[in-house]
């Protein structure tokens, strides 16, 4: 069975982006891979965190991957800091990545031509972090939206590159991005990914734990256009586009079936099916994150996921650090 690997960062509270562009996929998955998948808590230290903000979005997030379906006895799901080797590795692997690939890095461009002062120097190397979560487990796919292609590269570039300096080390990964739904956009800007670190009073970014008014509401009134036509075009109707993006990945209605439909009908009926459709999905896992919270699950399916996670981490990293010449053998 190959193995699949994905993870969140819950550096905020998870959105319809993430759930479109990588969880329900994990989902989808995990019948026919051995499919891992961890809360990225190492990742967001890289920029402050309130510490009880941060513990509530944890569990929020571990609950939230039951919640859409995941399930333990078919997937390794675990905290990242629980094992340990990540990080190790991590500090490997930083030591064979140049400063030119991770200066490349869009995030880290991004924040410092704002000029962003006191950005951290975790915030610089996450993408070594990164390659190491992946590369730990010899991960075959890596499941992603598209905003998280260019560190799988990394993760493949650093995998080839220490291959061919001591030997076959790593499996080298590849990026899937769904057809559909690998970036949704802002409904505030649709020219802007949703994200949970924008805050246009949040009317831009469907949390999966908004009451369903509340995301209702977003979604009417989310930015279009004055053409009135429903088309797929995302360079001139950007917001109409994301529209049927998420009702396509939703309902799996090809977004050409929905726009035929919608020939004679205007954004008013297409934001109603959206709502309709963002409501249910929502209703379903608020229920089911409501039955877990009050469950225990959470508690067994973290220790048991990092038992399982650290058996196959320490095999790697006792590998590659033999490799390396860094081990020396006491017995
Ligand atoms: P993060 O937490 O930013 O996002 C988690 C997943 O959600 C996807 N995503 C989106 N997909 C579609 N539209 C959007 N607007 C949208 N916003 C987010 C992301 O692409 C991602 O798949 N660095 C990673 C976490 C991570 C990781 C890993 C992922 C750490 N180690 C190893 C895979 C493998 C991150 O910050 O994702």
């Amino acid at each position: 069975m190959k193995t699949m690997l994905s993870g969140v960062k819950p550096s905020g509270q998870l959105h319809l982006g993430n759930y479109i562009g990588a969880l329900r996929n994990f989902v989808a998955y995990q019948d026919d891979y051995q499919m891992i998948v961890f809360i990225a808590n190492l990742h967001c230290i890289t920029v402050p965190q309130d510490p009880i903000e941060l513990h509530t979005n944890l569990r929020d997030c571990i609950a939230l991957y039951l919640a859409c379906g995941l399930d333990p006895k078919k997937s390794i799901i675990f905290l990242q800091s629980d094992v340990m080797a990540h990080a190790q590795l991590g500090f490997i692997i930083g030591c064979h990545t140049y400063l030119g690939e991770l200066n490349r890095m869009t995030q880290f461009k991004d924040k410092s031509s704002k000029g962003e002062q006191n950005l951290s120097s975790g915030f610089y190397t996450y993408p070594t972090l990164m390659a190491s979560d992946i590369l730990i487990y010899d991960a075959d796919f890596v499941p992603v939206g598209e905003d998280q292609k260019q560190h799988v590269e990394l993760a493949r570039d650093v995998a080839i590159r220490m291959n061919n300096r001591y030997g076959p080390l790593f499996k080298v990964p590849e990026c899937l991005t769904a057809k559909v739904g690998a970036r949704i956009m802002s409904l505030s800007d649709p020219l802007k990914k949703m994200s949970k670190s924008d805050r246009d009073g949040d009317k831009g970014c469907i949390y999966l734990l908004d009451p369903l008014d509340k995301a209702r509401k977003k979604i009417m009134s989310a930015v279009t256009d004055s053409l009135a036509s429903v088309r797929f075009d995302k360079e001139n109707q950007p917001g109409v586009s994301n529209l049927l993006q998420i009702l396509s990945a939703l309902t799996s209605e090809p977004i050409d079936s929905i726009t035929n439909r919608y020939q004679s009908l205007g954004y008013g009926s297409l934001k109603k099916e959206v709502a309709d459709a963002v409501c249910a999905t929502l209703e379903k896992i608020q229920s089911r994150y409501k039955e877990i919270l009050a469950s225990g699950l959470i508690e067994s399916t973290l220790s048991d996921g990092a038992y399982r996670a650290k058996i196959l981490a320490n095999a790697k990293l006792k590998l590659v650090q033999e490799k390396i010449g860094l081990e020396i053998e006491t017995q």
